[in-house]
């Protein structure tokens, strides 16, 4: 099958994964994340970490990764050095914030961050990485003045690069936004009106973005990652994903290490899904509640249902709303992660004069997490691996035609 992109993920995060996740948003940035972030000044403790990562998620089938790096220039090289090493094709930015109010030490001044990227882009852009591309990474709107984020939008204008951030994620993160930029009307305007909401943008979340923000969206050609465990993990919100797609706006799908749990995209597909019917869900229970309130209005209601006992009435099961598909799902991982990211003329699926970015999957792996037990067709088979199935089922993967799992190099 084609290689899995994984469109949004903090490399330094997978030092502290699986951990952490009870505070909200704001506090977990503060607490956990910053402190992590901070220590990877020192390049040994990058190397490791970064060494790791790379490999962990080319071992689970990420052939094409998206990630933020560090405010630390040569921390951030030394990551696009790793995956160029593992023929990983990747995304990387040196994070960018001159403001942080909630853990001090962990900021730059606007002129360091601004001359740093610039250091860094250069590093990357003249060195000999093929696949290997930085991307301008202003953190998000809080972490951000609003100089940063103008020098930022015009550096990756006159550049054409690439640029991910976050957006919109939880309703505390927005309430701040608009604290923080009260002559802007809403989060994707700070972004919009700085030059930073291009064909080669990707936001992470977008979970309370309104319809007229998604307008903005598909007008700019800016994608959408979405990082469902995440969301949950951080009790921040969903995405409805159906509605961003109803709006033409790209989507791939992002893991978030390490405000998601899971490395696997395996596992963000799964989340998708289920995040997706969690809002099936919810609607039905909202056009029940409606019912009844209408009913009341109406008069139709009988007494004991007046009273909010429910149990005599049907419970409503069916509604509109399109729960998303294993293969809508497998699309968001795959061509819709090259469509979020750009590169779709190049990589997302096996199109003639695309490059060979493959898994080789046995499902029959010898300690495969599942059985096929009874003959079942192709389309049955590839169900049940997105399901069930994990790293042990991944045979080879292929980058750009070159065989970049098993790993070749054992540094
Ligand atoms: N918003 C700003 N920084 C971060 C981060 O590191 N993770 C998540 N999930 N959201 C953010
Ligand atoms: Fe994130």
């Amino acid at each position: 099958m084609p290689g899995m992109i994984d469109t949004h993920i903090h490399a330094p995060q997978y030092m502290f994964i699986g951990t952490g996740m009870e505070r909200p948003l704001l506090e977990w940035l503060a607490c956990t994340t910053f402190p992590t972030e901070d220590i990877f000044l020192d390049v040994e403790i990058a190397r490791n970490i970064y060494n790791a990562v790379v490999r962990r998620t080319l071992r689970n089938g990420t052939t094409t990764a998206c990630y933020f790096a560090t405010i630390h220039t040569d921390a951030s090289i030394l990551l696009a050095d790793i995956a160029s090493q593992y023929g990983q094709r990747a995304f990387i930015g040196k994070v960018c914030m001159d403001r942080n109010d909630t853990y001090e030490k962990y900021s730059e001044t606007t002129e360091e961050s601004i001359r740093e990227t610039e250091r860094y882009y250069k590093s990357i852009a003249y060195s000999i990485y093929k696949r290997v591309k930085p991307v301008i990474t202003p953190r998000f709107a809080i972490s951000c003045s609003e100089k940063l984020l103008k020098e930022l939008g015009k550096f990756a204008d006159e550049q054409d690069l690439h640029i991910q951030s976050h957006i919109s994620e939880s309703p505390a993160e927005i309430k701040e936004v608009l604290k923080l930029f009260p002559d802007y009307k809403n989060y994707t305007e700070v972004y919009n009106r700085n030059k930073l909401l291009t064909n080669k943008t990707v936001m992470a979340h977008g979970c309370y973005l309104t319809n007229k923000e998604l307008h903005v969206f598909r007008e700019r050609g800016t994608a959408i990652s979405h990082c469902p465990n995440s969301n949950i993990s951080l009790c921040s919100g969903h995405l409805d994903v159906r509605n961003a797609l109803n709006h033409k706006v790209k989507v791939g799908l992002g893991t978030d290490i390490a405000g998601g749990y899971s490395i696997s995209l395996l596992d963000t597909i799964r989340k998708a899904i289920e995040t997706s019917k969690i809002l099936y869900m919810e609607r039905s229970k909202r056009e029940q509640d409606n019912n009844v309130i209408e009913g009341k209005k109406k008069g139709k209601i009988t007494p004991n249902l007046i009273n909010g006992d429910t149990q005599n009435d049907p419970i409503k099961t069916e509604n509109s709303y399109h729960v998303l598909t294993y293969k809508e799902a497998f699309r968001l991982a795959t061509l819709g992660g090259s469509e979020a990211l750009s590169i779709d003329h190049i990589t997302g699926n096996f199109e003639v004069g695309k490059e060979f970015d493959a898994l080789l999957i046995n499902p029959d792996a010898k300690d495969s997490p599942f059985e096929l037990l009874s003959p079942i067709s192709t389309e049955e088979v590839l169900q049940r691996f997105l399901y069930l199935g994990d790293d042990r089922n991944i045979k080879a993967v292929y980058v750009a035609g070159r065989c970049v799992v098993p790993f070749i190099s054992n540094n």
